[in-house]
């Protein structure tokens, strides 16, 4: 970031937060008002796939999400990763049948997706999880305790905005929306 760029940044801070007013450590909860939040809503995928039953089995978020370079995403895992163990355990199941079938097409299985937020944002995965060090509950609540997820963090300018002036982030509007 250019010296021009980070000054503009810093000045276009509220006065507080530009002279080290106390905050509090991040990462912190997303928080929006109680209107925002999303309805739980579970999202009907082609498969049953459960986290709960995946992560108790000890895999690791990051093994099937890879924050890979430039990290803007996290992706879905690839089907061989499923494979590694689903050609051993459940071959009888229709659905396992079904991901063997996708996976040896080489297609991809159709995952609706949950979480999203509109191309004029610029929101990048490394910049939090790595640089900021914020945990993947902090903006997806519990999802090692679900069977089925849906939406149950908000991801509206507002909830970006109050985690960022919490934690002391800068929050003008060409940090999301013009990043230059
Ligand atoms: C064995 C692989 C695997 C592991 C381990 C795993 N996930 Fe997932 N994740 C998936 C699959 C498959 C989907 C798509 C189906 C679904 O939404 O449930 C998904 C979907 C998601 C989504 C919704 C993405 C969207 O569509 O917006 C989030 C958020 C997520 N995972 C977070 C996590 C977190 C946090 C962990 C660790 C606690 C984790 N996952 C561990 C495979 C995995
Ligand atoms: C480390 C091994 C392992 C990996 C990797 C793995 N699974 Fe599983 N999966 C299991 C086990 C164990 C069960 C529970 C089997 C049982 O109920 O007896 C299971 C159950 C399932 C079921 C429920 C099947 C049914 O009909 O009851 C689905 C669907 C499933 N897995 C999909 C996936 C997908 C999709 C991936 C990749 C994102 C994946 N699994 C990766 C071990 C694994
Ligand atoms: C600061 C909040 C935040 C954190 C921390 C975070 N996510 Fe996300 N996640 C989002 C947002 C916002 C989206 C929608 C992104 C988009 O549409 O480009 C998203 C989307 C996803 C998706 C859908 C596919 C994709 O890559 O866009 C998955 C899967 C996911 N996150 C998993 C994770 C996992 C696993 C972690 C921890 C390693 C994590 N997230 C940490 C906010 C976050
Ligand atoms: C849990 C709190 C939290 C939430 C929620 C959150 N952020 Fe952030 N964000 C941070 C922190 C902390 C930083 C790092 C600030 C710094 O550089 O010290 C950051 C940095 C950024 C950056 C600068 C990244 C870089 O590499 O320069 C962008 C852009 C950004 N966030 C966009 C978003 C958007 C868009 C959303 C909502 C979809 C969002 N953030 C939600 C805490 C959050
Ligand atoms: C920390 C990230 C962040 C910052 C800073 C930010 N925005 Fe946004 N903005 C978003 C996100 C995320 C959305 C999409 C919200 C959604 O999907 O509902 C959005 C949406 C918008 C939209 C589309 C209309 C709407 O309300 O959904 C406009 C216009 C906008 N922002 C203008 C601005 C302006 C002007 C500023 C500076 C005062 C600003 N934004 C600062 C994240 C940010």
């Amino acid at each position: 970031m250019s010296t021009a760029k980070l000054l503009a940044r810093i000045c276009a801070l509220p006065l507080g937060l530009a002279l080290g007013a106390v905050q509090p450590a991040y990462p912190q909860e997303p928080e929006a008002p109680a209107d925002e939040q999303p309805a739980p809503v579970p999202v009907e995928q082609p498969l049953p796939y459960s986290h709960k039953t995946h992560v108790a089995l000890g895999i690791q978020c990051r093994d099937c999400h890879a924050i890979a370079d430039p990290g803007f995403t996290a992706g879905y895992p690839a089907e061989a990763t499923c494979m590694a163990c689903h050609a051993s355990i459940k071959t009888e199941s229709p659905h396992i049948q079904l991901l063997a079938k996708l996976s040896s097409e080489g297609t991809a299985v159709p995952w609706n997706r949950i979480y999203r937020v509109p191309d004029f944002v610029w929101f990048s995965h490394a910049s939090h999880v790595e640089d900021a060090g914020v945990e993947c509950e902090t903006c997806h609540g519990p999802v090692a305790q679900r069977e089925v997820l849906f939406q149950e963090k908000p991801t509206t300018m507002a909830a970006c905005m109050e985690c960022h002036a919490r934690n002391n982030a800068p929050n003008d509007c060409d940090l999301c929306h013009d990043p230059g």
